[in-house]
């Protein structure tokens, strides 16, 4: 059984999808804790699940290094084979992408390496693009650089704002993200191949 551990800011819609995908007993996968930034609502479906959680509140550090210090103590106490990046809004410090590259995945409301950044959504629509996507990539130093394990496209449709395709973009990062796990688990996905360092 593979292990998860999820690290999220937000809602955590996507980190509530694979939780219930992880609760069918045929999942080869479980979340075994979820961490935050900060206080985010998505800890509330952690809760649900029975699922552990740790805060590592970015603002109580002084430097991003050490915020990273203290994420990979929590991370190592629960030994996860994979750690998923889930609405993380926070880069990584390197000493952290290091020790994890490549058991180190994000997804990205993108069609990387189009419009990498904490706002690819944005982005996209602000490019005029027709179209978008959605991205599973293996973390590396740089943003969002990082080799591509699944993406899909995406359409942009005329009337689209920022949250409507979201919301679209949205249910295909989690399909993304549950198949790459589900393959990771089962060994047909070798993360080994795409070793960032
Ligand atoms: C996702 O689109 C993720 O890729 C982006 O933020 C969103 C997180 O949504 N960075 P949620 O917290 O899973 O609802």
């Amino acid at each position: 059984m593979l292990t998860v551990a999820v690290l999220i800011s937000g809602t955590g819609s996507n980190l509530r999808a694979l939780l219930e995908a992880a609760a069918d007993p045929g999942f080869p996968a479980r979340v075994v804790v979820v961490g935050a930034d900060r206080q985010a609502d998505g800890f509330a479906h952690a809760e649900a699940f029975g699922i552990p959680t740790f805060l590592v509140p970015f603002r109580d550090f002084e430097t991003r290094e050490h915020w990273g210090e203290e994420l990979d103590r929590q991370l190592r106490v629960w030994k996860p084979d994979l750690i998923v990046l889930s609405g993380l809004m926070r880069l990584l410090p390197a000493s952290v992408v290091d020790a994890w590259s490549p058991r180190l995945i994000n997804t990205h409301p993108a069609y990387l390496p189009e419009f990498p950044g904490a706002h690819g959504v944005r982005d996209a629509l602000a490019a005029g693009a027709t179209r978008t996507g959605a991205s599973v990539i293996v973390v590396d130093n740089g943003v969002d650089s990082g080799p591509i394990l699944a993406q899909e496209r995406v359409e942009v449709l005329p009337d689209d704002t920022e949250h409507t395709l979201h919301e679209r973009i949205k249910p295909v990062e989690r399909r993304l993200l549950i198949d790459v796990v589900r393959a990771i688990a089962r060994g047909e996905l070798e993360l080994t191949a795409f070793s960032t360092s």
